[in-house]
């Protein structure tokens, strides 16, 4: 942290009162494309994040300073004027925040901020919706708005959708604000319901593993996705008094399915189902420490998005691929919006190294990409760090 402190003086001048902040990333564990469908998803928040040292200002000036994007010096904007400018890059993220908290009437000053990531960018981890967080958490602190976190995380997730122009649906913002330490997050997007529970996997351990093939979440697949599912909504709609696919269980969509005319909707919709039910379901055998029924749940996950949601792509199934045909793999499968991004698999702790060694022999065979390995820790939510007085 001093070295925030320090590098924050250097940039942005030395006095006044400094505050630190940290926002984590998340991985999920199961429940993908099931959030802005309505159904359930089942994720974590990590150690790994953003942090965020910040000062208040007595104008209404922003200034935004990233160690990670340190070339482009410091963004400043006055938030009497915020609008997306493709030049500003990531800076686009906190302003969009402050933005929807203006719009819903909260009354915010202007700040310094410098930012510090150890988030792999692009990986699929949510470094965008951790940075999101980690703002309006500093905003909120400065201005002690006394903003529930559950009111942030939606606003966040407008921010995304209004401001930035990415259709996400909610899990990201939710288990970065929510989050807590050893657990994860089971949450049903429809009502907003969740509850904790403990991540207990007797002797194995979750491994992040990055394909390195860079993915683009603003990509035109994921809201085509989006729009197929709307689709074949609508038309059981006109059958079935249904707010969203998760409202349906496996036994009504089989009942039903024949009403949806194009085959690609179709299955589109079986996914979201299908995945829904295995995360109530996988949700369930955590809690009753059943570690291979959850990998087997895991496992069918990602075949359901390669051969039914199609957003997996070569490189994810080669990593996947690779992982079940290790020792010690309890279950792999894909994690986050897809096309490219990470892996999550759990892996008995014995076989942690070999693990490791043999899929990236195996996925660098066959794609000629390193993968790189994580092992998670899942540590609590959004949420400031330090209270300190002095610049240092
Ligand atoms: C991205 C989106 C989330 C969710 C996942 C897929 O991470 O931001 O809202 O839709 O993809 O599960």
């Amino acid at each position: 942290m001093k070295a925030l402190f320090e590098q924050f003086s250097k940039v942005f001048g030395e006095g006044g009162s400094l505050r630190s902040f940290f926002s984590p990333g998340r991985v999920n564990l199961i429940g993908e494309h099931t959030d802005y469908n309505g159904g359930h998803v089942f994720p974590c928040s990590l150690s790994i994040g953003t942090y965020a040292v910040a000062r208040k200002r007595d104008d209404s000036l922003l200034r935004f300073y990233s160690m990670n994007f340190a070339s482009q010096g410091v963004i400043e904007v006055d938030a009497k004027n915020l609008i997306y400018e493709a030049a500003h890059d990531w800076a686009n993220y906190p302003k969009g925040v402050v933005s929807i908290f203006k719009q819903q009437g909260f009354s915010v000053s202007g700040f310094d901020v410098l930012y510090f990531g150890n988030i792999p960018n692009g990986a699929g981890l949510s470094s965008s919706a951790s940075i999101e967080l980690a703002t309006s958490v500093l905003l909120n602190e400065l201005n002690e708005l006394n903003v529930d976190m559950v009111e942030m995380v939606k606003m966040n997730q407008r921010a995304e959708n209004e401001f930035i122009g990415v259709n996400c649906g909610i899990m990201d913002q939710f288990a970065i604000g929510m989050g807590k330490e050893n657990s994860a997050v089971l949450l049903d997007c429809n009502t907003l319901d969740y509850s904790y529970s403990p991540v207990e996997l007797k002797d194995a351990s979750l491994v992040i593993a990055n394909t390195n093939k860079r993915r683009g979440l603003a990509d035109s697949k994921y809201n085509e996705r989006r729009s197929e599912c709307e689709r074949a909504l609508s038309q059981l709609q006109d059958h079935l008094s249904i707010q969203s696919l998760g409202d349906l269980t496996i036994e009504a969509f089989e009942a039903h399915k024949h009403i949806i005319t194009n085959d690609v909707d179709k299955k589109r919709a079986k996914h979201a189902v299908y995945e829904n039910a295995r995360t109530i379901e996988a949700a369930k055998r955590l809690k009753a420490r059943d570690i291979n029924a959850f990998g087997q749940l895991m496992n069918e996950s990602h075949i359901s998005l390669r051969d039914d949601y199609e957003v997996t792509g070569f490189e994810l199934d080669a990593l996947v691929e690779a992982a079940w045909a290790e020792d010690g793999v309890i279950g792999s499968r894909m994690t986050g919006a897809g096309f490219g991004g990470c892996t999550i698999s759990i892996v008995e702790n014995c076989y942690l190294e070999a693990f490791q060694t043999n899929t990236a022999n195996t996925y660098k065979k066959k794609t000629g990409l390193l993968p790189e390995f994580y092992v998670v820790e899942i540590g609590a939510g959004a949420r400031e760090i330090n209270h300190i007085t002095e610049a240092l």
